[in-house]
């Protein structure tokens, strides 16, 4: 089967539904900030601490052109910063935009320390922020799902249905 790229706001839970959607459909899975993060044995936050955006930008471009065998991949929010990354997803499979409201994902990072882009911005930023990549993620995604209000369950289950797939 091609490949299921999950994309979306940091928080919109793109790791949590890549991993339930593989263990019920029986699909091998990679996390590419993970990926990033054993590959080069260092974490996200200390990437952009002690290289800075565009370095971390440059791993995560070679890192997505390596995952593309794998079933489903979550990708980091902000691979859609790149065209030639969108590129990458739309010749290897299909792309598939979770969607949360601003005001969900602000919820869910309140406390969060692991990331940088949300950390040290001031609200202005992120709204702007968020609306910028809203649209990038709108204009490459073939299907959009809304995920406030839903289950992980509801959403795996929209998803395999989006693809015909058979529960394990
Ligand atoms: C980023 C999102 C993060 C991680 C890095 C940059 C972004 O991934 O790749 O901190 O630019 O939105 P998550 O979307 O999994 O939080």
């Amino acid at each position: 089967m091609k490949t299921i790229f999950l994309i979306g706001f940091m928080g919109s839970g793109k790791s949590t539904i890549g991993k339930v959607l593989s263990e019920t459909y029986d699909l091998s899975f990679v996390d590419i900030d993970d990926f990033i993060e054993q590959k080069y044995e260092q974490k996200i936050t200390d990437i952009f601490k002690m290289y800075g955006e565009e370095v971390f930008r440059n791993y995560e471009h070679e890192a997505l052109q390596e995952v593309t065998t794998y079933n489903v991949v979550a990708t980091g929010g902000g691979v859609v910063e790149r065209e030639n990354n969108i590129n990458v997803m739309k010749n290897a499979g299909t792309i598939v935009y979770l969607q949360a409201s601003f005001a969900e994902i602000d919820e869910r990072l309140k406390h969060n320390t692991t990331r940088p882009l949300w950390q040290n911005s001031d609200f202005d930023t992120k709204v702007s922020l968020y609306k910028r990549r809203n649209r990038l993620y709108t204009q490459c995604a073939d299907y959009k799902i809304q995920t406030d209000h839903k289950t992980i369950e509801n959403i795996v289950s929209d998803i395999g249905d989006i693809f015909s797939l058979t529960r394990t």
